[in-house]
C-alpha cells in the first residue's frame, strides 16, 4: 500500500530516488577523501624509475593490459599460482593504475624477477618460440625501434603534478634519500633522467645488445621491476603464507 502511494507521486518518487542515489553515492565517494588513510604503505614500493617508465608507456601503447592483468586477487588459487595478493599500495605510483580485468593471458602483478631477461626477450619477439602453444601475438618491432626518451623530463613533471616523489629540487632529494634509499633517490631524481635511464639500460642489458636503446630495454626493465619491490617475508601475515 505505502508504495503504491509513492509510485503514483512523481514528485515523491524523483525525492526517494534521489536520497537512494545519495546514500549509495556517499557510500562509494567519502571513503576516497581518506584515500591516505585507507592505503596501507608497505615497505620497499617506489616509483618507477626513467627507464621503467617508458616501459610502462610501451606497454600501454601496444595494448598488453588487453589480455593481461594486474592485480593478484586475495583468492587461495590466485595466491598459489602467483604470489602474494596484490596490496594498494604497489600501485599506489600507477597512473593511471593497469589492473585490468581481462585475462587471455596470466596475471603480470608479480611476473618480475619470474623469467630471465633473455627469455623476455625471445617471448616478445614470438611467443612460440619458448611456449609452443602461446596464442600471444609477437611485438619483434620493439627490437629495432630507438626508445625515444626525449619527452622523459616532462613525463616525470606529470606524475609528480598528482603526487607521485620525483625529486627536482635538493631539499626534494634530500627527502627522497631518506624514504628511498641513496641509489633509488639518485633514480627519481628529474634533473638526471636522461642520464639515469641510458645508465640503467646499459646495466641492466635488458635486451641483449648493450650497444641500441631500444623499446624492448624499457619494456622488459619494465616487467622485471613488476611486483617484486614488497619483501612478503616481512609481512607474514598474507593468504600466501598462511595457506603454504
Ligand atoms: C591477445 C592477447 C595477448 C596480448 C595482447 C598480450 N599477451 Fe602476453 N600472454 C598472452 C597469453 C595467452 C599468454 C600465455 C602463453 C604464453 O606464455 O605465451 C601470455 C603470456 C605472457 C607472459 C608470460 C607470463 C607468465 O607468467 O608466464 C608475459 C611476460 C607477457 N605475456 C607479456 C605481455 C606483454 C608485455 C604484452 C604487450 C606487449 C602482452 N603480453 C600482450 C596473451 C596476450
Amino acid at each position: 500500500m505505502r508504495h503504491e502511494s509513492i509510485e503514483t507521486n512523481a514528485g515523491l518518487l524523483v525525492i526517494l530516488t534521489l536520497v537512494v542515489i545519495a546514500i549509495g553515492g556517499l557510500v562509494e565517494i567519502v571513503p576516497l577523501f581518506y584515500i591516505k588513510g585507507t592505503v596501507e604503505p608497505a615497505q620497499g614500493v617506489h616509483p618507477y624509475t626513467p627507464l621503467e617508465l617508458r616501459g610502462r608507456d610501451i606497454y600501454q601503447r601496444e595494448g598488453c593490459f588487453y589480455c593481461h592483468s594486474q592485480m593478484v586477487r586475495p583468492f587461495r588459487d590466485e595466491a598459489l599460482r602467483y604470489g602474494h595478493y596484490s596490496l594498494a599500495a604497489e600501485s599506489e605510483y600507477d597512473h593511471p593504475f593497469l589492473w585490468g580485468s581481462k585475462r587471455t593471458g596470466p596475471d603480470l602483478a608479480r611476473v618480475g624477477g619470474k623469467y630471465s631477461n633473455a627469455w623476455l626477450v625471445q617471448h616478445m619477439i614470438d611467443p612460440r618460440r619458448v611456449v609452443p602453444e602461446s596464442i600471444m601475438p609477437g611485438y619483434p618491432w620493439l627490437m629495432t625501434r630507438p626508445l625515444n626518451d626525449a619527452r622523459i623530463v616532462e613525463r616525470m613533471r606529470a606524475l609528480k603534478d598528482v603526487g607521485v616523489p620525483y625529486s627536482e629540487t635538493p631539499a626534494e632529494y634530500e627527502a627522497n634519500v631518506k624514504r628511498f634509499g641513496e641509489q633509488m633517490a639518485q633514480m627519481l631524481d628529474i634533473r638526471h633522467a636522461k642520464v639515469n635511464l641510458e645508465r640503467q639500460a646499459a646495466q641492466g642489458d635488458y635486451d641483449g645488445d648493450p650497444a641500441h636503446l631500444t623499446e624492448m630495454d624499457a619494456l622488459v626493465a619494465y616487467l622485471q621491476a613488476l611486483g617484486n619491490q614488497v619483501d612478503f617475508k616481512k609481512y607474514g601475515q598474507g593468504y600466501f603464507v598462511r595457506f603454504r
